[in-house]
This record gives C-alpha cells, structure tokens and sequence, in this order.
C-alpha cells in the first residue's frame, strides 16, 4: 500500500497535492483521475445517514435513513454491545448509500446542560463516552465504513462556536476533554478525526499543532487523516503546517492556490504537504473496499431503532402507576404524541424512513382501553390557556394521563445554547394543572439534555426521560409505559435541580471572545460531589419495575502494582417479580494523592440482564489508567503508592459496596524539582528527600535559634504575632528551599543560590 502511495504522490502535481488536500464539494474529496485517484464521499452523521441526493450539489434533499437514537438516548443505554448494533446498522446503510465515511460520532463532554448540541454527544463522563464511541467506531469499521470522530477538542458550547477559545488547563484537557477522543483513536482508529471550529487556547483547532500533531498523531498513533469540520480553516497553510490534512467543503481554488504558492515561497515544507496527502490517499484508497450494496433493511433498522431507543429510557420516577395495567381511560396530552420529538436541528438532521407516532403505538398495545388526546402546547412558544383547559377537562375524566411534552428546537439545537433548563411557560403550566387534578399523571420528556423539574415533580405520579429517540422512539415509549420492556436505562449526565447549581455557571458561555473552564477537572458528578450539592438525579441514575442487590464484592488482589491493573467481581441478583437489566458502575478514589483530585470517578461498567431470582457474577477489570492522573510537570499519567477505594454503585450516589485496596506504582518518574520547589517538595521527592535529610534539619535548628533569640518566640503560645515555633516551621517548610536558606544565610557555608544550584544539580544527576 505505502509503495502505491509513494509512486502515486511521486506523480502527483504541486496543484494536484494542494486540491486533495480540500474537498471538491460540500461531501466529496477531489479526484485525480489521470493517476486513478477516485473520489471519497462522506455524509452526515452520528445517528443516521444524512446522504444527501447529490452529492455534488449544496442543499440537495437527503435520501431517506433510519433515524437512530440520538446519542443522549443512546448513552442512556450503556450498552456497548447495542451500540455495536447500531453501528453495524449504520454502516449497511452507508454501504447501501453509497458513503464511505460517516461523520460521527461526536464524544464532546457535556459541560454545561445548556450546551445546544449535547444531544449529539454521549456524556459528562469521559470513560463512559469513549466506550462508547469506540464500539460504535469498531462497528462501523468493521464494515468497511469509515467514520469521523468529532469534535477535536473543546467545543462544548454553540455560543460563537466559530471563534470563541476554550480556555483549559492541560491538566483538565489530558482528564476530562480529551480522554473519550484517546481512548476511541487508541482502541478503533477511526479512519478520520474531524477537527472542532473553535480555538483551544488562544489557538484555532483547526492549526493547533499541539492538539493535532503532538497529541492526536504523534502521541496516539492516529494513523488516519484530520478534517476540519465545514469551514472551520481560517489559515489553509497555518493548518497544513498544525496538522489538519483535509479542508472542507470544498471547492477552494483560492485557498488551494495559496498552499501552492506557500510550497512554491519555501513558506511551507512540501514534506508536510506531502503528509496530508499520503493520509488522505491512504483513508481514499480503504474507501475503495467499501462494499456497496443495493439496499438495506428498512424494517430490521426500525426494530433496531425500537429496541435500542427502548433501553435508553430512563424512568425518573414512579409512584407504582407504571407500568400502565387495566386503565380504561388514558387521557394522551401533548403535541408531541402526535408529532414524535424524536431528533435535533442542524447537520445531524436525518430524512427518516419512517416514524412510530407516540399515540397510534401507545393505542396499540392499549388492549381494549380508551385513549383520548389533547394538544396541550402549541408547537411554537406562544400561551394558549384554551389548550390547557381543555386537557384539564380530558384528564379529570380519565383513569391515568400522559403527558407527552417535548422541548421544542427553538430552545435547543445545533447552533446555538440554551438559555435556560426550563420547559416552555405553556408546558409547566400544563404539567401543574393536569396534575392538580389527575393524581395519575405520567410525564414522558423528549429533550436532549436536563430540563428543570422542580416546579412540577412534585407533583406527578411518574417521569420517563425519552430524550431524543430516534424514529422509533414513539413504539419504545409504549413498550416502557406499558411494561412490555423493564426500563433499564441510567442517566448519563447529572440532572441539577437548578442552572445556578451547574458546574460552569460562573464561567459561561464565556465573553469577548474566550470562555474559561474555570470549574477544571470538575464538571458533572466530579463537581456537585465535591461541593456536597444535590441534585435532582445523579448520574448512573434510573429506575427499573424490579430490585436489584449487589453482593460478594471480590478484588483480584488487595497488593497490585499499576501495571497489572485489578479485577473487581460481584454478585447481581434480581429480587424482584420481573425480569430486568441492571447497570453497575465502579468508581476509584484516591484516598490521597499529591495533586487535587475529583471525590471520585468511573473506571468501568456492565450491564447484566436478570430474570426474577436470577443472581449473575460480574467481573470489571481495571487497568493502569483507572487509578492514574495527569501531571501536568511531569507530563504524563502517573499513579502513586497509596490506597485507593473501590465504590461499586447504582448510581454515583447510590454505592452499595466498597473495597479498600494498595497500589505499587512502577514509575520511576524523572526528578522535577527546580529553582521555586518549596522544601515540602524536595521532601516528597524520593531523590531530594535524601538531600533533605541534611538540610531541612540544619534550616529548622537554625531558624529555631534565630527566632529563639529573640525571645518572644520562646514558648509555643504566648508569641507577640499568635504563632507558635510549631506555625513557624510549618511556613518554613511551605518555602521554596531557597528562601528558607535565605533566612538563616549567615550560618551557611555559600551563598543560597550556589547551594540550591549545587543541590539542584545533584539531585538531578540522580535521575
Ligand atoms: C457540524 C459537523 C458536521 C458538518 C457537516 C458542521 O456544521 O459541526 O458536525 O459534520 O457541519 O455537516
């Protein structure tokens, strides 16, 4: 392959390289026939195929797909074997479609809940993220469909999304933004990375060298090519020379023009031109094994939607009313029975083959019991009380209502945040008036991210979070309503009770041109349970119609070394009536660690399937990087001797067992002691702490008799300024050695520069 490659590029034209190097069209790669370079065609993405008719032409219809369950539903599931499914499906549909790469998934943390696309992105949580874009992205590769992995890197928010500079610390990046993306290229090597709009500090995504070379290339292996999401290259050659390989849309003859003359100026190196085009040729000439097929299953692909779509589901809440058994009348309210909320708006927008409508499927399986229907909201944000009194009316008589309310795109899109977690002023309303006099009131939510519900909650007998879900989601809803399928679905995201509880609040959606992650390595669960704040519903949240215990807690090994990694294994019994799934999360804490870390975290999780009484064993391996962090001075992972706990939980406030257990680290990490390091620091160094033996004694008894000598400072308590000698040395120790030396400088043999220095160059010889 690579000799191919080298003799087509050898062939190549300068003009040639450059025009690979952008798209022909708004999906297409520009061929070079006369060296049997055809064309590559991507689409749309990460739910379904947006293919468009014509590929060569913008704005043409897209043809009709199966409209899957968005990514919010989806993560919902946490079900990386379902998810396989999916991608699977996909990617017949792209072979049947004629599409080579398929833009998604999309593995963006969901900083905010008011961030306008989260319902395209999986999660809060970087681990469960990138499980699940890895399996998605094998899937689909695995048939010979490529995919692109987006959005690298930080683009958490709509609000100038083109310009705006997401200001992270590399800590927060390497822990929290990053992971999914590493995990997903290290584990599936998606044949493409879509590059995000926005800056990474102070520097376009799209020209970050540190982001794109350093990081995703050079540091992961990325093998595939980067490319930009559409019109997101300002500078085509400072882009070229960041590592982004393929510009699109295209065509760009100006900008073409300007990498030739770039090459042609010795501005830009035409090795690295050469680069990107042997990417792109390589992920072009893969793309030439994608089997076509005449069609795909347009029903086997609804049933998928369905079964998916129906283990995404959360279920909130519920009094006993659900699942529904011999009401006789159900009062159906709201729009979107009717007319099935069940995607977003933007490019991920799909032409579905079909939709389930809410009511038909809820009648369906209604046996012989009367549905009634009322509107309930209009479809657009103005109050109309006729409909409200109306669904009163319907509800008062009936046995049960559902309350089937959507949150509309004008309040939540591709495009732009939410202002706001609320519901419109006509559905709260409604919500509390059919309430008020129906106590059997069942909410069932479609929204792609947390909506506030503590005006209402209260207040109703059961709430199913359906999120957006799919062209199928309407037959799903039934089946949970109806008890048909046992929920199983858990949130993959923090509920909050209120926007200010939020982690980004203070610093969001940023202004005059950058945004600050001011709340760190601390967003989602990571930050309300470190500051003790409820919520509404945490995450790994969701009820089921059985019980479920967790026993047996075994580790592999109390001792382990970091390299070896652990496994936790335990009992799963179902207590209850019905058969049900259940998902066990395992988090790790740090009992104490030498940089700030989050209370705790998820390194792993299963999904077991139960029949009633039925008890399975289940076993979670956690390797190196479940107990490690980032060190930002060492620049890399680390993990440190210590004990660390193993909370096995329902949800990340539901831990049911625990076990203690030591790690041995086996780095043997280089010495990062410098100029500014405080004495505390040369202690905790494993080379300098040998150095220390001498000096740190030597400053304290020094210090001791010159604070002595004064004499005020004889006894602990009764100093003239409140400090004992014990205060004292604890603020000597918090120095850097070089001012602790300063103040007892007389009695030493040098000066405390040359001291440090020579210190500093032996300890660093140590290495
Ligand atoms: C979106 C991408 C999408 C691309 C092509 C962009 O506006 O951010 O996610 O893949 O358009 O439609």
């Amino acid at each position: 392959m690579s000799e191919k490659l080298q003799t087509i590029i050898a062939g190549m034209t300068l003009e040639e390289k450059a025009a690979l190097c952008t798209g022909a069209s708004n999906w297409t790669t520009t061929p070079v026939e006369r060296l049997g370079v055809p064309e590559l065609i991507c689409s749309d993405g990460p739910h379904g195929v947006r293919r468009q008719a014509n590929v060569h032409e913008t704005g043409a219809k897209s043809l009709p797909a199966t409209c899957f369950p968005t990514a919010s539903c989806l993560a919902s599931s946490w079900d990386v074997d379902l998810i396989s499914q999916m991608g699977q499906a996909l990617a017949e549909e792209c072979q049947a479609l004629n599409v080579n790469v398929l833009l998604g998934p999309g593995v963006n943390m969901k900083r905010s809940p008011l961030g306008g696309r989260n319902f395209e992105y999986f999660s809060e949580d970087p681990f469960l993220a990138g499980e699940m874009a890895a399996s998605m992205i094998n899937a689909i590769q695995s048939k010979g469909v490529g995919t692109s992995l987006k959005h690298f890197a930080t683009n958490n928010q709509e609000f100038q999304r083109f310009s705006i500079s997401s200001e992270v610390d590399e800590r927060t990046l390497r822990e929290i933004y990053l992971p999914a993306f590493e995990k997903a290229v290290k584990q599936a090597q998606p044949w493409t990375v879509m590059c995000a709009y926005n800056k990474l500090n102070g520097t376009f995504a799209s020209e970050n060298y540190h982001l794109l070379t350093e990081i995703l290339k050079k540091e992961w292996g990325f093998e595939g090519l980067v490319v930009s999401d559409w019109g997101a290259v300002r500078n085509r050659v400072a882009a070229l020379k960041g590592g982004l390989d393929w510009e699109m849309p295209g065509p760009q003859p100006r900008r073409v023009q300007a990498v030739v003359d770039a090459v042609r100026s010795g501005e830009l190196d035409e090795a690295i031109l050469d680069e990107s085009v042997r990417r792109i040729l390589r992920i072009i000439f893969k793309s030439t094994e994608t089997p076509k097929t005449a069609s795909f299953d347009v029903d086997a692909h609804h049933e998928l939607a369905h079964k998916i779509a129906a283990e995404g589901l959360v279920l909130l809440k519920n009094n006993g009313i659900l699942p529904l058994r011999d009401q006789q009348h159900v009062a159906v309210i709201g729009h979107a029975a009717e007319e099935a909320h069940f995607q977003g708006g933007g490019s991920s927008h799909i032409n579905p083959t079909r939709v389930a409508v809410p009511f038909k499927e809820l009648q369906a399986q209604a046996g012989d019991a009367e549905l009634t229907y009322a509107e309930g909201y209009p479809a657009d944000n103005s109050f109309h009380q006729p409909l409200i009194d109306q669904a009163v009316q319907l509800a008062l008589s009936a046995d049960v209502a559902i309350l089937y309310i959507a949150l509309p795109t004008f309040k939540e899109s591709e495009g732009y945040d939410r202002k706001d977690l609320d519901l419109t002023v006509q559905q709260v309303a409604l919500i509390k008036a059919v309430s008020a006099v129906q106590p059997n009131t069942v909410v069932v939510l479609n929204n792609g991210s947390p909506v506030a519900m503590s005006a209402w909650i209260d207040g109703v007998a059961a709430v199913v979070e359906a999120y957006m879900m799919g062209q199928a989601g309407g037959a799903a809803i039934a089946d949970v309503l109806y008890g048909k399928v046992n929920p199983s679905g858990k949130l993959a995201e923090t509920f909050p009770l209120r926007l200010v509880d939020t982690p980004a609040y203070l610093n969001w959606p940023g202004s005059a041109g950058s945004v600050r992650y001011g709340e760190g390595l601390y967003i989602g669960y990571r930050y309300y349970d470190a500051r003790e704040i409820p919520v509404l519903f945490p995450f790994g949240y969701g009820l089921s119609y059985t019980t479920f215990a967790y026993t047996n807690l075994k580790v592999s090994s109390e001792n382990f070394r970091d390299v070896d990694g652990l496994t936790v294994s335990l009992d799963v019994s179902n207590t209850g009536k019905v058969a049900g799934k259940e998902v066990v999360q395992v988090y790790v804490h740090d009992r104490l660690s030498g940089l700030e870390r989050p209370v705790k975290e998820l390194k792993g999780f299963a999904k077991v399937d139960l029949q009633p009484g039925e008890t399975k064993t289940v076993s979670i391996a956690l390797d190196f990087r479940a107990f490690a962090y980032y060190h930002p001075e060492y620049k890399q992972w680390i993990t440190e001797d210590g004990e660390f706990d193993i909370l096995i939980g329902a949800s990340a406030q539901d831990i049911r067992l625990s076990a203690a257990v030591t790690l041995q680290s086996t780095l043997n990490l280089p010495c990062i002691l410098d100029n500014e390091s405080t004495i505390n620091e040369w202690k905790a160094d494993p080379r300098g702490s040998k150095l220390m033996v001498e000096w740190q004694p030597f400053i304290e008894r020094e210090t001791r008799k010159s604070f002595e000598s004064q004499e005020r400072y004889g006894d602990e308590k009764d100093a003239e300024d409140g400090l004992g000698m014990g205060d004292i040395m604890q603020m000597v120790n918090d120095m850097p050695l070089f001012s602790g030396l300063m103040f007892v400088e007389k009695k030493l043999p040098q000066t405390p520069e040359d001291l440090v220095a020579s210190l500093l160059k032996q300890v660093h010889s140590l290495d």
